[in-house]
């Protein structure tokens, strides 16, 4: 018995039929609606019985090919929902060649390691770290932030007396809370520091929390800083929490999800500074680098902490000089993934196809259309803004004068179902506010135009 098709032409055919569509798909990927729930019809040729006999290859591309419509949105221009980047028709290329050499890109002498180190080598370099710099290619931010911490906290076990304890925003994406969970720190011990007016965490409030807590026993080991926070965009003040981190002989983590890659482009290159100051960075190439989900990536300044962190290779893992088992860079002594495909394939192909000047030139483009959406609420006396804009995000509501929380989210909701557009929602200073993330590289102005006149339309019935 073997899984390989019977008739390798008929395969080849169906294969093809398969590229075709989904490069249609991309072609076409200004048109039509934003987002199309599942309907139930489609829903019940996947909630089948467990398959005991199999279907052919062209009854199964016909079945996959009709999934094509019913994504998130995301490769949609008018997709401005929490922070989903594009992707990329690139991206096809690369997943087909990784899926035909099926690696495992947890170790040993093969392509994937080559393609991966250089990948890292390419990250430092963007976000100004040492060429020494180590890190890994995951699956998100999340989990970069789960492997940062944990070599943050082995090295601060090491003299611990006392509770550790971190500090960071309160505008932080909540991935960093959940990161101390998992390495059994405990939420509680990651202090929330109150923000200023432009929702960046408070250097003088920092400052007193870490005397307090140290005066009261516990060992404050960690400062996470974010370069982008998720609400609206807010870069904290990176520079000063590194001096801070310093000074204490503390860690400094940087969740840098997607404004940190904002670095290769001009607007907001001199507020992210910083970044070439973290001791470990977590960023995504999924987001504003329009790499195809999913991929992230996780940098730490110190290749023995990260390698002590993680590395405990038994004898059947064991490396050698020779053979498949060489190779001078194992995935696996970086992170807690042994089996891992190739993510590292299409970041790199992604990179070598459009240069970083093209994705800088998308970021700069998402930063002025979000100051253009700003001027565009501002000029209309039906909507309001609820922060400010210091990156992509753009977060407004329409000023009803009852129940204005519920009826902002009812425009987001009737945005999404009509298929006009996808914002999703937020709460900014107590108030619903309906948020624009702009990290698409397929959106137009006039995007912004039809959202706003939407936005305006949908309100006015509402209130009547
Ligand atoms: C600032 C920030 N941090 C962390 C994350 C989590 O990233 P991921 O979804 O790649 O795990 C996000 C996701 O939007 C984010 O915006």
């Amino acid at each position: 018995m073997t899984l390989d098709p019977k008739d390798w032409d008929a395969f080849r055919a169906s294969a093809h039929k398969m590229l075709d569509a989904s490069i249609d798909k991309l072609a076409n990927a200004n048109e039509g609606r934003v987002w199309t729930p599942l309907p139930e019809a489609e829903k019940a040729t996947i909630q089948a019985d467990l398959p005991i006999q199999g279907k052919s290859t062209d009854e199964m591309q016909k079945q996959l090919q009709s999934f094509l419509p019913y994504g998130v949105g995301n490769t949609h221009p008018r997709f401005f929902g929490w922070v989903h980047g594009t992707g990329a028709p690139s991206g096809l290329m690369a997943e087909i060649a990784a899926a035909a050499m099926n690696v495992n890109a947890g170790g040993r002498d093969h392509v994937a390691p080559v393609v991966e180190r250089q990948v890292l080598a390419w990250s430092a370099e963007m976000m100004g770290m040492p060429a020494a710099t180590s890190g890994l290619i995951v699956s998100g931010t999340s989990m970069a932030t789960i492997i940062a911490l944990k070599v943050a906290r082995d090295q601060a076990m090491q003299g611990a007396n006392g509770a550790l304890v971190g500090y960071t925003s309160e505008q932080t994406h909540s991935c960093v809370a959940q990161a101390f969970d998992i390495l059994g720190l405990g939420r509680e011990h990651l202090r929330k520091i109150t923000c200023n007016a432009a929702l960046e965490m408070d250097i003088s409030a920092l400052k007193a929390a870490i005397a307090k807590d140290k005066a009261a026993g516990f060992m404050p080991f960690l400062i996470v800083g974010t370069a982008g926070a998720v609400n609206m965009g807010a870069i904290d003040d990176l520079e000063s929490l590194a001096d801070i981190a310093a000074d204490q002989g503390m860690w400094f983590h940087i969740d840098g999800a997607f404004g940190a890659t904002a670095k290769i482009g001009q607007h907001a290159r001199a507020r992210l500074t910083g970044v070439a100051r973290a001791d470990s960075l977590a960023f995504d190439f999924h987001k504003w680098l329009q790499v195809n989900y999913e991929a992230g990536c996780v940098l730490i300044r110190d290749e023995a902490a990260h390698r002590a962190a993680f590395s405990d290779r038994p004898e059947y893992l064991r490396g050698s000089e020779r053979g498949l088992a060489g190779g001078a860079f194992w995935a696996v002594d970086y992170g807690p993934e042994l089996s891992r495909g190739f993510r590292a394939l299409k970041v790199w192909a992604h990179l070598k196809e459009h240069g970083v000047a093209a994705l800088a030139a998308v970021i700069d483009r998402n930063i002025e259309q979000a100051q253009y959406l700003e001027r565009l609420v501002k000029a209309s006396d039906k909507l309001e803004m609820l922060a400010p804009v210091p990156l992509n995000i753009c977060c407004f509501r329409y000023k009803f004068d009852r129940d204005c929380d519920a009826l902002n989210e009812e425009i987001v909701v009737r945005l999404q179902e009509s298929g006009i557009a996808v914002p999703s929602t937020t709460v900014l200073g107590g108030h619903m506010a309906i948020r624009v993330n702009l990290t698409n590289h397929r959106t137009r102005e006039s995007d912004l135009d039809m959202l706003v006149e939407a936005v305006v339309r949908i309100g006015g019935e509402l209130e009547t």
